[in-house]
């Protein structure tokens, strides 16, 4: 079985409530169609139902009728979530008109409904930008608890024969969203990056805090910076199996780790690397994806109270289809 045949068997298990913002995007809708018709998830949609009944004729799509629909231009639905906004964003200066008002933008509307607990998790970003769907996140659904920064994780299925990771399955993180974390936040980034190799790479997490230098090879100021997040990880999470600073190759060459750090708990075998800097991570993901002919499998958010989920806008359905999947997987890991 691989590791989305994995995945899908247990989000149809265990079905959660997946809300979709974007209800009348044609490749939003033709994912749905296919998680409802293979059932996968029980499915939200938002819009106008006129308008999403209309497209999923028009699409040719036989299962959208199973899917329920919320009206973000309904009175009632603003009635009932826009209180649980206006409560969240009161003290940054939130009027009740403009509490309204932000609650009918469905990227809102949604993460509402996943607070309210009325959904498990939301995918949305066929349509609108990185920045939009995030902020929605970060303002409603809110972290969860030890850990105050939101980041992005992209999970590496290597090409067969290579030696890395486990079961050829690595994790990156943070590849998209955190510019430069402090000290602090890259060490939460590691602990929520060892969530998502437990949870949705289904590996048990070896996580490695890369650098430029390994165990004091090299000295400067992003080395202090790799050196104290590795204590706040600890901190957070003792059992965790971690180690830094080090450089990649101490980090997944068993040979190079014996000569560099032979102490390291990770005896050159780590499956998570986390990189110092979105910089770093996201050139390095990219690389590794196009020279490597390596699959990546995100960015999966991770460190949010309850799983919210950013597309591409170049999307296709079946991204979709697989975020869903990775949504369901994360709303079911948090639940246990
Ligand atoms: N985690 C948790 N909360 C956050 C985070 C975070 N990482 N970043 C911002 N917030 C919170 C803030 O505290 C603030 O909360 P408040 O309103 O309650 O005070 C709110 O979110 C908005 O904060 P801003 O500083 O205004 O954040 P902004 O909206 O400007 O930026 C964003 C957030 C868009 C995610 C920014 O960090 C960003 O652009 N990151 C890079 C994204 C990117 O382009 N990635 C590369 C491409 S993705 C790829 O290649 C796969």
């Amino acid at each position: 079985m691989d590791l989305f045949e994995k995945l899908t068997a247990r989000a149809k298990a265990n079905k959660q409530r997946i809300v979709l913002p974007e209800g009348n995007e044609p490749r939003t809708l033709t994912a749905a169609d296919n998680i409802l018709a293979d059932g996968i998830a029980e499915i939200i949609l938002i819009g106008d139902p006129v308008e999403i009944k209309e497209l999923a004729a028009e699409l040719k799509l036989n299962h959208i009728d199973k899917a329920k629909i919320i009206n973000p231009a309904d009175e009632k639905v603003i009635d009932k979530y826009a209180p649980l906004l206006l409560q969240l964003r009161k003290k940054k200066g939130m009027t009740e008109e403009e509490s309204r008002l932000t609650a009918a933008n469905p990227l809102y509307l949604g993460c509402l409904m996943v607070k309210s607990g009325d959904a498990d998790g939301q995918v949305a970003g066929a349509r609108n930008t990185t920045g939009n769907v995030l902020r929605a996140a970060f303002q409603v659904i809110k972290t969860m608890p030890g850990i105050e920064v939101v980041s992005g994780a992209f999970i590496m299925l290597l090409p067969e024969g290579l030696p890395f990771g486990t079961d050829g399955i690595l994790v990156f993180a943070d590849c998209a969203v955190v510019p430069d974390p402090t000290a602090p936040q890259l060490g939460q980034i590691a602990v929520a990056a060892a969530k998502t190799a437990h949870d949705i790479a289904q590996i048990e997490p070896r996580v490695a805090l890369l650098s430029y230098s390994t165990k004091g090879s090299a000295e400067g100021p992003a080395v202090d910076k790799v050196i104290e997040a590795l204590a706040v990880a600890k901190a957070l999470d003792p059992n965790l199996i971690i180690d830094g600073e080090l450089q990649t190759d101490a980090a997944i060459v068993p040979s190079v780790a014996n000569m560099k750090a032979p102490n390291s708990p990770l005896s050159g075998r780590a499956n998570v690397l986390v990189f110092p800097n979105l910089e770093v991570g996201n050139i390095a993901y990219k690389l590794v994806q196009r020279l490597g002919k390596v699959q990546a499998v995100g960015p999966v958010l991770q460190g949010l109270a309850a799983p919210v989920n950013d597309l591409s806008r170049g999307c296709f359905p079946e991204d979709i289809y697989k975020t869903i999947i990775i949504t369901c997987n994360q709303a079911i890991g948090m639940k246990e």
